[in-house]
């Protein structure tokens, strides 16, 4: 039977067996992030980001879209806190926006901007709702013009974090310092597909050193300001596999396994850079340059480490075809190594395989790479993008019907909790939750607004808020733990 078709009754009834296994402690939650939600981006003495200036660049959003208004969450944040309040999560994990906290990323704190925060903050909490908050989801101040590939940045991001720890410190629960620093490093300084839209390829680098630097130095700056809540990283993981047992696609997919996941996990856990495979070497030389104080700080213990996990990555030899799921930039062309489709799974509205089976080898990946450095681990995202649109006649009151999402986020948990479990493949991890990506459907960076990833529709002409099947399914599970 399609998933489509079946009967309410076998919903619920998952969301109950689920709700059952879910252990106590662990935090359900949903996540955001300020720019692809807020909105309001000439409000409140905000100053400009890297994406503000990227999204009004011609060719660079899909939709020819920017986030000026995104989600509106700036003007709606009591209606966004209500639907979290119904919906009964436990935990919170949204961005605090660098530009409108610290405009032009020097200086004082904005009155107006801290102001925001501490609303948000207080209604969370009136609500019972753990607030996790991340430092940097992606928006640089555009003054800071090297961006990442200075130093400085570094310093200037531990300057903020101290803002923000002295404002907030005292309420939140969780702090996220660097939201993906791969995703910035590839994404936005290797291939030019994201803000501030470098092609640099492997001159990219140090843009991941920074980001890492940054990180153990925010750490500090959290920690000297003697903040109550926990700290901890959120790096996205992607295991890798060769697309043959060929010598050249098992070495292209090491290298790749170095650049996506090991660059931004092993200076944090272990305090040094990975080794690239043998003909590779010396693509890496700059971190053979790094000075070793520098890994000190960036291995500062941590109290949690953020997973987020969307799917795995198949790697072959040679170049590629060019039509990715994404839309694959000129860049990444031009490399000699190519990501291959997953024939064997279903995809998300995105064209990402789906494959929950491989969130549980990421955390025992995890678990055999790191052993005891490990810290808790909190899976920060998961979630999926679907083409659900609102009916045309459904009632305001009525779900948009996301089964595909109900059935992604159900796998996805199940396996999660199996890998942890005392027989799984990652058994001895502790792992302690599991955020939705996302909350509302929001401005999808390069993608726009082309792909829908919230539990909660939004009709982005009118702003008004609808849940999602996924909502009345997430607050079932939520409801039935025992
Ligand atoms: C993650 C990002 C998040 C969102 C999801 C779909 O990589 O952290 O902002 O875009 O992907």
């Amino acid at each position: 039977m399609s998933a489509q078709r079946r009967p309410d009754s076998h919903w619920r009834e998952r969301a109950r067996e689920l709700g059952e296994r879910i252990p106590p402690g662990f935090r359900l939650g949903v996540a955001t992030a300020a720019f692809q939600i807020e909105g309001a981006t000439h409000e409140g003495g905000r100053g400009e980001s890297v994406w503000d200036a990227f999204t009004h660049q011609r060719g660079r959003i899909l939709d020819g879209t920017t986030a000026d208004v995104a989600t509106d969450h700036y003007h709606r944040l009591s209606e966004d806190v209500r639907l979290m309040a119904d919906l009964g999560v436990d935990s919170y994990r949204f961005s605090l926006s660098w530009p409108r906290i610290q405009p032009g990323g020097r200086g004082g704190g904005n009155r107006e901007g801290i102001a925001f925060y501490d609303r948000l903050i207080d209604e969370l909490l009136a609500a019972g709702i753990r607030p996790m908050a991340t430092l940097y989801h992606w928006d640089t101040p555009l003054e800071l013009s090297e961006g990442w590939l200075s130093r400085d940045t570094a310093r200037r991001f531990a300057d903020y974090a101290f803002l923000a720890a002295e404002a907030f410190g005292d309420r939140v629960d969780s702090w996220v310092t660097i939201n993906e620093p791969a995703t910035v490093t590839l994404n936005g300084y290797a291939l030019g597909l994201h803000a501030p839209g470098h092609a640099l390829l492997f001159d990219a680098l140090p843009a991941a050193h920074h980001q890492l630097l940054g990180h153990g130095l925010a750490v500090g700056a959290l920690r000297d300001a003697g903040v109550s809540g926990r700290i901890g990283i959120t790096n996205v993981h992607s295991p890798v596999e060769p697309a043959t047992d060929r010598e050249e696609d098992v070495m292209f997919a090491a290298l790749f396994d170095v650049i996506h996941n090991r660059i931004f996990a092993d200076p944090v856990l272990l305090g040094r850079y990975p080794e690239a495979p043998e003909p590779f070497r010396e693509l890496f030389g700059v971190f053979d340059a790094v000075d070793p104080d520098d890994l000190a700080v960036i291995s500062a213990p941590l109290d949690f480490y953020g997973l987020n996990y969307y799917f795995p990555s198949r790697i072959a030899a040679g170049a590629g075809a060019g039509d990715s799921p994404d839309g694959e930039a000129a860049a990444m062309r031009s490399l000699p190594f190519h990501l291959e489709e997953w024939p064997e799974f279903g995809r998300t509205g995105f064209g990402w395989p789906i494959a929950p089976g491989y969130l549980g080898v990421a955390i025992a990946e995890l678990r055999d790479r790191y052993a005891d450095a490990l810290p808790p681990v909190v899976i920060t995202e998961g979630g999926a993008s679907f083409p659900t649109a609102l009916a045309e006649d459904a009632r305001p009151d009525e779900p948009v019907d996301d089964v595909a999402r109900i059935e992604y986020l159900g796998d996805h948990l199940v396996a999660a909790l199996d890998a942890v479990a005392p027989d799984g493949a990652a058994s001895g991890v502790d792992l302690q939750g599991y955020h939705v990506w996302s909350l509302l459907d929001n401005f999808e960076w390069a993608a726009g607004y082309t792909q829908r990833f919230g539990i909660v529709h939004v009709d982005f002409d009118t702003q008004d808020r609808t849940p999602k099947r996924s909502y009345g399914w997430l607050r079932e599970v939520i409801a039935s733990r025992t």
